[in-house]
């Protein structure tokens, strides 16, 4: 599913993010499970990862990096129109994790819901506000990608605990006025026959969690890692170029490319695909290691504040997931 440059322009007005103070590195994750700092480094390219204090909720962290968002675009909470929280570790199953970020940061003027598309549920998210704000129903939006994974991770399962870490990362969307930049061309794709290869198989409807079951830990992440390597670079590789060829553009027209920062390997190979060398493309996973719906959004901000995309730029956001979910934007910053 795609869209062409709409007939009201739409663009980012605003970005924010925020990581939690606990810095969990290799080295200790070595004391948790049967791994090494270097296997961990070359499979992965991940170094250290963040995770949530007690306490600290998915929309704890949500509302951090909103706050920025929206300092950055000059909007107070209570003009906000619409709130959409992408994620897949809400602070519970109901009500969603957007309506206590609307408390939080009292933004009582907003409609709020959640989406759950993984890591590919900040993208989803644009593509949504986008359309609402071009269509008329909104003047401006606040989407959020946040996870606290670090509660939904196997401590004792070394395939997947060195991957995931905890963070939340924010923008605000807008109409485009004269000067502005520009969302040009987004899209966004799905394939529910792979569900399969990524998912938390228990606390839902379909498998409860009980007293009988407590013990084999299936509200955690489980993972068939190899294939979901293959998929990740084939649908992100096509989905970039769908958005750059929308936006009649180039791969040399890109400045910088800000992909899912699930794994170095899957970044480079895609970058190699996309014909575009390591030094447009953004990367944080070293610190921060997958945190999902939030991994996009906490780069973007990252590359935005630290002067990597500059204004008039034209820059491709690519993600992937669990469904599996894949999405790409390209925009005019
Ligand atoms: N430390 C040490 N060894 C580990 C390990 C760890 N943390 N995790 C797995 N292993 C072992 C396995 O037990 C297996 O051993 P075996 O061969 O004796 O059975 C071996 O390493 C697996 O190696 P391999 O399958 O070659 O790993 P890989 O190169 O495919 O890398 C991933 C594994 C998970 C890093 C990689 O497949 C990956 O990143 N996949 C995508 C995952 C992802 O991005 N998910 C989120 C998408 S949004």
């Amino acid at each position: 599913m795609s869209d062409a440059t709409s007939a009201v322009p739409v663009c980012i007005a605003g970005t924010g993010s925020y990581l939690p103070e606990k810095v969990l590195t290799n080295a200790d994750i070595e004391k948790i499970v049967d791994t090494t700092d270097e296997w961990i480094v070359t499979r992965t390219g991940i170094r250290e990862r963040r995770i949530a204090a007690e306490g600290e909720f998915t929309s704890h962290m949500a509302t951090h990096a909103a706050e920025k968002a929206l300092a950055q675009a000059g909007i107070a909470a209570e003009d906000i129109q619409l709130i959409i929280v992408a994620t897949i570790t809400p602070d519970t199953l109901t009500p969603a994790t957007a309506c206590y970020v609307q408390q939080r940061l009292g933004a009582f003027g907003a409609v709020a819901f959640d989406i759950s598309a993984a890591c590919s549920g900040f993208l989803y998210s644009m593509k949504i506000a986008k359309r609402l704000i071009s269509d008329g129903a909104f003047e401006n939006a606040l989407i959020i990608g946040a996870e606290k994974l670090s509660s939904f991770v196997n401590w004792e399962d070394r395939n997947t605990c060195v991957l995931f870490g905890d963070g939340a990362g924010a923008a605000v969307l807008k109409k485009a006025g004269p000067g502005d930049g520009e969302i040009l061309a987004t899209e966004m794709g799905t394939d529910g026959r792979q569900t399969h290869l990524l998912n938390i198989p228990g606390g839902g409807s379909a498998c409860p969690i009980t007293t009988e079951n407590a013990d084999q830990r299936l509200a955690t992440l489980a993972m068939l890692g190899k294939e979901v390597f293959k998929h990740a670079v084939t649908r992100m590789k096509q989905s970039a170029e769908k958005v750059i060829e929308r936006s009649n553009l180039t791969a040399d027209d890109i400045a910088l490319v800000v992909p899912h920062q699930a794994n170095l390997r899957i970044i480079d190979a895609i970058a190699d695909r996309l014909d575009i060398p390591a030094e447009r493309v953004f990367t944080n996973l070293q610190k921060y290691g997958n945190t999902s719906a939030a991994a996009v959004a906490i780069a973007l901000d990252e590359a935005n504040r630290s002067g990597a995309i500059k204004k008039g730029e034209h820059v491709v956001l690519v993600v992937f997931g669990a469904g599996l979910t894949w999405a790409a934007a390209a925009i005019r910053w």
